[in-house]
């Protein structure tokens, strides 16, 4: 598993096609949620790294995503903007759509990059439902450059939030 410790697979289009980190390769050491010093500080960095993908030609503002699913597999995302701007997307969905798209919906955390200096970035109000989507209890590690972070979960940030659950409920027609 080359440079990443033993309990966190590094999810890439040329890691794939080696076949060094294919599904069966994965080691699941811990499923647990808590995410130990080492790992956010990866995590965080998986993020910054992909930040330097960033498609961001006119707003230029760089952000990197890396979400790890519950057995520590990471996928990373940047932001994708285009000429058509509503069409533009998000860090965090990008990530979190190529996890899904390789089978994953369980997740314990994601991080998030940007280039603020001052400031923790924080995601915008479509990628908190969007992470929410996938449950509201796991973690946002929202980042600075230097790689100090605040840590929130998806709770925090979208309280009281509308999720699948709530399109069974009860309701006067259906
Ligand atoms: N952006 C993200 O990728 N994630 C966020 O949570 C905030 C905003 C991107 C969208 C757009 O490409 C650029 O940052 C400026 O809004």
């Amino acid at each position: 598993m080359s440079s990443f410790s033993q309990n966190q697979v590094y999810k890439t289009p040329r890691a794939t096609m080696d076949g060094v980190n294919s599904r069966r390769d994965i080691t699941v050491v811990s499923r647990s949620r808590d995410l130990s010093q080492e790992m956010v500080k990866k995590l965080i960095h998986q993020s910054q790294e992909v930040k330097t993908q960033s498609y961001c030609p006119y707003s230029k503002f760089r952000v990197g995503a890396a979400v790890m699913t519950l057995d520590n597999c990471v996928f990373t995302g940047c932001n994708v903007e285009n000429a058509c701007y509503t069409l533009g997307l998000c860090a965090e969905r990008n990530a979190i759509s190529k996890a899904v798209s390789e089978g994953y919906r369980s997740f314990k955390a994601i991080a998030i990059a940007s280039d603020l200096c001052d400031q923790f970035i924080s995601p915008c109000g479509g990628c908190r439902q969007f992470m929410r989507e996938f449950g509201s209890n796991w973690d946002v590690y929202l980042s600075k450059p230097d790689g100090s972070y605040q840590k929130r979960t998806v709770d925090e940030l979208l309280p009281l939030s509308f999720g699948p659950e709530d399109l069974s409920m009860n309701k006067v027609f259906s």
